[in-house]
């Protein structure tokens, strides 16, 4: 999805705004440029395609000026190309505007200003927001220093969607405003210099405080100064974050990619999320207090997220169902926030997104609150929205992702959800002591089974050299071996671009074994001693129908008959998904390099989904 940077300060502005976009390269977009503030006049550079293309844009040598705004452009109104990409102008060329997000009711803005004379160059929603800011700043007959802040307000009360917004003006050349409404936006405090950015990466090698902006607060920045303001342009104070990611953790640090990077941080990243956690007697989650009584009166958990960490979430399912004794319900954001839900105060929602961005979970969250129940908030960034609606947040502490397709933040999720449902248990005393001490054990040595998972990569490349020109896959398993297959599965579509279907094992006979034959690719996880004989039957039967079957098994089941096994350490059936999730992660990793592709950035995909 679209990106945003900006710079003020006494720097030459275009480079920090070329690098910055450059750290977004892997949210997805199809082209990118700057505007900046040159003597008397704004100087916008644009271009279809690359973010490093800016770089042969004749003249872009000569910008000197030390602040500007700069866009990554997602296509969503008008096709990619040099004229619907960011930043726009107004008619007289007096503001320059960059914008993330999407203006609903843009055609009747635009048919306003086409009446009032105004002439439009692109397809665009956005370009609608310069000119109705030179609209509303034409109109404004008091002449004082509020005057650029008030046309900028008198517009956002004219949209209708959601926008994080930068804006430039020749009227005041000292000055940037910004503004947002559901979607994502951040300041980054240096001295004497700030920085603006929808992502902390943009931004995080020049400084790690943070003030995370809320929706409708408008902001006006100097080189020494910001200033908050609400809808009605009083001013409010507000606190600044500090963020302890390193700068390190958003570069490829010597691997080939950051997907693969992100695979073997996995480790590390769970670590840090279980922290001190299970440390001391009972589990305690910073940001928690649940009491035995409040759970008690809680007769259901939805787990609700999109994508990869929806598949977090039904992993989760089984702890907290058998740990708990709590009835789960795993939803998709998209279909949760339209099914009128069966929720009132005694449901607990728990929402699980890495970026703590996507439109669809925070609308979600934002119903279920409307209609009192408790919601908890599981996000791997700090201050992100989804933390700031939510009741109760707490965090995975997997380091900035950067591939598109989410490793180990969904090992991260799956980690924390496990611990959520072990405190719960703990604290309705429903638990079984010598049980509880079992899975805590499980967790702390997680990190060192996970670097055995992976020092052995290389069975998996080999198969997937073998299978790589494949049209179609499937993946199978029963209980949380099913759940992390839909994972496993999605992962393959994501950076392959292969086909492929996930099914419980179970299932096969109703319906799907039709379409095994001879030299089909199976992936079957079977990580469950109780499951197992089960599984070992539906494998044997598409074996039998010719198909080509890898193996994930922990160590300590007999695999008899099977070729290509892959091992993974033994340990409890809900957290093996963290284990046996590795060699797909790699499997999927391993065909898209194969086939050549781009592995961080898949094609028409987006790191973090700030629109419907
Ligand atoms: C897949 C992937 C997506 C995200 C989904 C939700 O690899 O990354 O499916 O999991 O878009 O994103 P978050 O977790 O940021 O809400």
């Amino acid at each position: 999805m679209c990106g945003i940077v900006g710079y003020i300060g006494n720097k030459k502005a275009s480079p920090i705004l070329i690098n910055g976009l450059l750290r977004l390269e892997y949210r997805g977009y199809d082209s990118a440029g700057i505007a900046t503030m040159e003597d008397d006049k704004i100087v916008v550079m644009k271009n279809k395609g690359r973010v490093s293309s800016l770089y042969e844009l004749e003249g872009i040598d000569d910008l000197k000026s030390t602040m500007g705004i700069a866009h990554t452009r997602w296509a969503t109104h008008g096709k990619p190309s040099k004229e619907n990409s960011h930043p726009h102008m107004d008619n007289s060329n007096s503001f320059a505007v960059v914008h993330n997000g999407i203006i609903e009711n843009y055609h009747e803005l635009k048919n306003m200003l086409k009446n009032e004379g105004y002439k439009f160059l692109s397809d665009t929603d956005t370009e609608v927001i310069p000119n109705l800011i030179h609209y509303y700043y034409n109109k404004d007959k008091t002449d004082d220093n509020n005057k650029l802040l008030r046309a900028v307000k008198n517009a956002c009360n004219d949209l209708k969607g959601s926008y994080a917004i930068e804006i430039l003006s020749i009227h005041n050349k000292d000055k940037m405003i910004v503004v947002r409404k559901d979607s994502p936006l951040v300041i980054g405090k240096g001295y004497k210099e700030n920085y603006i950015a929808s992502d902390i990466p943009a931004i995080l090698s020049y400084t790690k405080d943070f003030y995370l902006l809320d929706d409708n607060e408008i902001v006006e920045l100097t080189r020494d100064e910001v200033k908050f303001y609400n809808q009605d342009l009083k001013e409010i104070k507000k606190q600044v974050t500090s963020i302890d990611w390193g700068t390190a953790s958003a570069e490829k640090d010597g691997y080939e990619d950051f997907m693969l990077k992100e695979i073997f941080e996995q480790p590390r990243a769970i670590r840090e999320t279980v922290g001190a956690k299970l440390d001391n007697g009972c589990i305690e989650i910073e940001g928690l207090d649940f009491t035995k009584e409040y759970l008690q009166s809680v007769n259901k958990i939805y787990l609700v997220a999109c994508g990869t960490a929806m598949h977090a979430g039904l992993v989760a399912k089984t702890v907290f169902e058998k740990l708990c004794k709590i009835p789960v319900e795993v939803d998709i954001a998209s279909e949760f926030r339209y099914r009128d839900p069966l929720i009132d105060e005694k449901t607990l929602t728990i929402y699980i997104s890495q970026s703590g961005e996507t439109a669809d979970t925070i609308a979600a969250l934002k119903l279920a609150k409307s209609k009192g129940a408790k919601t908890l908030a599981i996000s791997n960034v700090i201050g992100s929205s989804i933390t700031r609606e939510a009741d109760y947040s707490i965090y995975t502490h997997a380091g900035p992702e950067i591939a598109v397709a989410s490793t180990k933040a969904y090992t991260s999720q799956v980690v924390l959800l496990n611990i959520l449902g072990m405190y719960f248990a703990e604290k309705l005393e429903i638990i079984d002591k010598d049980l509880m001490k079992k899975l805590k054990a499980d967790i702390l040595i997680l990190p060192s089974k996970i670097e055995e998972v992976l020092k052995n990569t290389d069975p998996i490349c080999d198969f997937a050299k073998k299978v790589y020109k494949e049209k179609d896959m499937f993946f199978l398993g029963r209980g949380t071996d099913y759940a992390v297959s839909l994972e496993g599965s999605l992962k393959l579509k994501e950076i392959s671009y292969i086909h492929s279907e996930s099914y419980a094992s179970g299932e096969l006979k109703h319906g799907p074994i039709a379409l095994i034959e001879n030299g089909v690719t199976v992936i079957a996880t079977m990580t469950n001693p109780d499951l197992v004989e089960k599984s070992i039957s539906n494998v044997q039967e598409v074996v039998t129908r010719g198909a080509k079957v890898l193996a994930i098994t922990s160590e300590d089941i007999k695999n008899d008959g099977l070729n290509q096994v892959i091992k993974i350490p033994k340990t409890n059936e809900f957290i093996s998904p963290i284990l046996s999730v590795i060699p797909m992660q790699l499997f999927a990793y391993y065909i898209s390099k194969e086939k050549g592709l781009d592995v961080d950035k898949p094609r028409n995909l987006a790191k973090s989904v700030t629109v419907e």
